[in-house]
């Protein structure tokens, strides 16, 4: 595909997934528009230091642009698509988090569901059929077999959160029967490395550790995740942004192929970081799921995805990056 023809908005830019994304399409010749509302869900500081790190990458003084809008304000949005033409868009903006959703359901399906409506309404009106979105494992509730596959049944969410993803691939689905729109849903699995969001518990427990403190297991330790490197997710988000339009309407897996216990990721980041973490248990959470496991048959074969990062080579890569940026 020849990228530099493409003129793509990046929601959520100043956030983990999408400034990587923002960065590789820089790399491969894309013009971007980022977008973000700076969400207060965690500090400014942080996201002005990912766009500051996005404005650095080569090709970005000609190729990026940065908009700072929120995605529910529809008549923002509806300008934005009739000012920039626009290829495609990956929507990545986004309320994340499982366990705040239990607080605020109406922000969740607010931000998230609403907020998807208004953009893919947007792209329509503009003729801009590309769309891919981010969904999340979640939508797999506490589902029994695993792996968990893209067929299987999505019905039982069990957080707010999770229920606004499901919501958007349904929506999804709708502006692809009804306008043609080319739709790809992303049901991204527990994604790390640097820049991390600072709520996820990979970058919480690497804070925790360096700090000799304490800390806190939901649960037995048993609980699995099946983390995904971000250079993989990214490759990923990619790959659906080319293959899309030979499917239409699509829904696929990116997972790290590798669940890891809750214990093996506590033990692994000790070793990473040269020291022993002193745990406290606790009990497990309200909305949390006990795994997740990607079935990666079909990403695999459609878009040729394939993780590459092992789990403790990520850890090692977000903590020589936390070393250098956060403050120790
Ligand atoms: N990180 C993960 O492990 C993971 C797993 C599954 C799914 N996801 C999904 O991937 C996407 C990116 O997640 P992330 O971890 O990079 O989160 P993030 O919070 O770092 O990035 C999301 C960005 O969206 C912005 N945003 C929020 N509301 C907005 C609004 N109304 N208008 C404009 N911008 C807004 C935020 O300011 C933030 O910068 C989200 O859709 C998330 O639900 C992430």
């Amino acid at each position: 595909m020849d990228w530099s023809r493409h003129r793509v908005l990046v929601t959520g830019a100043a956030g983990f997934i999408a400034s990587h994304t923002c960065q590789a399409l820089l790399a491969r010749g894309a013009t971007v528009i980022g977008l973000d509302d700076f969400d207060a869900y965690y500090p400014r500081p942080f996201k002005e230091r990912t766009l500051a790190e996005i404005r650095k990458t080569p090709g970005a003084d000609d190729r990026f642009a940065f908009v700072e809008a929120d995605i529910c304000d529809a008549t923002a949005m509806n300008q934005l698509f009739s000012d920039e033409q626009l290829t495609g868009v990956i929507h990545l903006a986004a309320r994340a988090g499982v366990r705040p959703s239990l607080e605020q359901p109406k922000r969740y399906a607010q931000v998230n569901l609403e907020g998807t409506t208004i953009l893919m309404e947007a792209a329509r009106r503009a003729n801009v059929k590309r769309f891919i979105m981010a969904s999340s494992s979640s939508v797999y509730g506490n589902n029994e077999k695993v792996p968990f596959a893209e067929t299987d049944d999505v019905s039982s969410p069990i957080s707010p959160y999770a229920a606004s993803k499901r919501a958007c691939e349904l929506m999804g689905h709708v502006f692809h029967h009804l306008y043609d729109m080319e739709i790809a849903c992303l049901r991204f699995f527990t994604v790390f490395g640097p820049r991390q969001r600072p709520d996820l518990a990979i970058a919480k427990f690497i804070e925790i550790i360096r700090r000799d403190q304490t800390i806190p297991m939901f649960g037995d330790g048993t609980t699995s995740r099946d983390y995904t490197y971000i250079d993989d997710i990214v490759a990923g988000v990619v790959a659906s942004y080319e293959k899309v339009p030979d499917y239409g309407y699509r829904i696929w897996n990116l997972g790290g192929n590798d669940p890891v216990n809750l214990k093996e990721m506590i033990a692994t980041i000790g070793r990473v970081l040269g020291k022993e973490p002193r745990v406290e248990q606790r009990e497990m959470q309200a909305g949390d799921v006990s795994r997740t496991y990607a079935d990666l048959t079909r990403s695999t074969a459609e878009l040729g995805y394939k993780p590459t990062t092992s789990f403790e080579e990520g850890v090692r890569r977000q903590w020589n990056w936390a070393r250098e940026h956060l403050a120790g």
